[in-house]
């Protein structure tokens, strides 16, 4: 079966064809046209810049991945589209896209979560990942621990009470003055430090729960460079980094471990934007190696947005009788 899909919920428009039967699933194309350059000068995304770039960028990479996987709309066979959880006015573009082409091409269209979408760039990874597993989507917007329990089945059972961990990354490289989205940079900079250097608060709520609070440690690196500036000291960027790195690879692996504990589950996947960092991978597959849990990750190209992992997520959705018509809608938050 061949999928055409496109992601538009943040800052990256894509699209993708994917062929995917049975356990067999092969990236045909996965074009992903970035607005990284157009926010940076923000310090962040401007919601309704990203939906007119959204616009812009969106007929153009479709002509791209057909054009690259050698498919013509006759040869596709569904249409797949990220309809929540996202900014609105960017889901808004790449929804009615797919619909439009949809509806003139006489094709199935599929309505997509864009957390299934980041778990199952995990599957192009592994053949041997099958469901039942337990997830972590960690991105820039988004710190979910996730029960998979089938191809389209998920239940979130842990949660961010307020900023994400991609978030946290941006914001604590941006008063170290690195541009965003500084998570990757972040990363590198943290191999250099001492993670021991500078006291910081964990991001794991304590107790049994499986919750997160990211922004206590923020504004603690936040403080910690103003007052450091303040008294005219000079700032030691690769130790904050290490620091914070720690801090945030320490509270993940404290709840994955937990969360492990509760479903009973000897698989763990572990995708998103964040789930590139080298820190938390190789602090998550210590951990998994250390309870006996077979391991799983997108490949890095596959961490970030992207319109593959939403085309796989479309096939097991129509797989499972789950179409959308011409009515389908997007929606900023994922709840039902
Ligand atoms: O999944 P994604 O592309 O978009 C969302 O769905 O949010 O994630 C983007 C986030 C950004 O916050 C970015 O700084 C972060 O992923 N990121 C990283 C790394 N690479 C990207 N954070 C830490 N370490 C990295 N290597
Ligand atoms: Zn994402």
């Amino acid at each position: 079966m061949i999928i055409l899909a496109f992601e538009s919920s943040c800052d990256e428009t894509s699209a993708a064809v994917v062929e995917a039967s049975g356990s067999g699933r092969r990236i045909l194309s996965n074009i992903v046209a970035s607005q990284i350059d157009i926010h940076k000068r923000f310090g962040g995304v401007v919601p309704e810049v990203a939906g007119r770039a959204h616009i812009e960028a969106i007929a153009k990479i479709t002509h791209e991945a057909l054009d690259t996987a050698g498919v013509g709309m006759g040869d596709v066979d569904i249409i797949g589209v990220t309809n929540t959880p996202g900014l609105i006015g960017a889901l808004l573009v790449g929804v009615n896209y797919a619909k439009s082409l949809a509806f003139s091409y006489g094709k199935p269209i599929v309505a997509v979560n864009h957390l299934k979408g980041h778990v199952d760039a995990a599957y192009f990874a592994s053949e041997t990942l099958t469901p039942p597993f337990t997830a972590l989507v960690v991105s820039g917007a988004h710190t979910s621990i996730m029960d998979v329990s089938t191809y389209t089945d998920f239940h979130e059972i842990g949660f961010t009470r307020d900023d994400a961990a991609g978030e946290a990354f941006d914001k604590a490289a941006r008063v170290l003055g690195i541009p965003y989205p500084g998570g990757a940079e972040m990363d590198r900079l943290a191999s250099l430090g001492d993670p021991t250097s500078i006291k910081l608060p964990s991001p794991a709520i304590s107790g049994d729960c499986l919750e997160f609070s990211f922004s206590g440690l923020k504004t603690a690196v936040v403080n910690y460079v103003h007052n450091a500036k303040a008294r005219g000291e000079e700032i030691n960027r690769e130790d904050v980094a290490a620091s914070f790195t720690a801090k945030v690879t320490e509270a993940i692996t404290e709840k994955l471990s937990a969360a492990l504990t509760v479903t009973g589950s000897k698989r763990l996947v572990m995708a998103g934007g964040v789930a590139a960092n080298s820190h938390l991978r190789a602090a998550v597959s210590d951990m998994c190696a250390e309870m006996g849990v077979e391991y799983f990750a997108p490949e890095l190209s596959l961490c970030g947005d992207n319109a593959a992992m939403i085309a796989l997520a479309a096939y097991y959705e129509y797989m499972d009788g789950n179409t959308a018509d011409t009515s389908l809608n997007a929606k900023a938050t994922g709840d039902d």
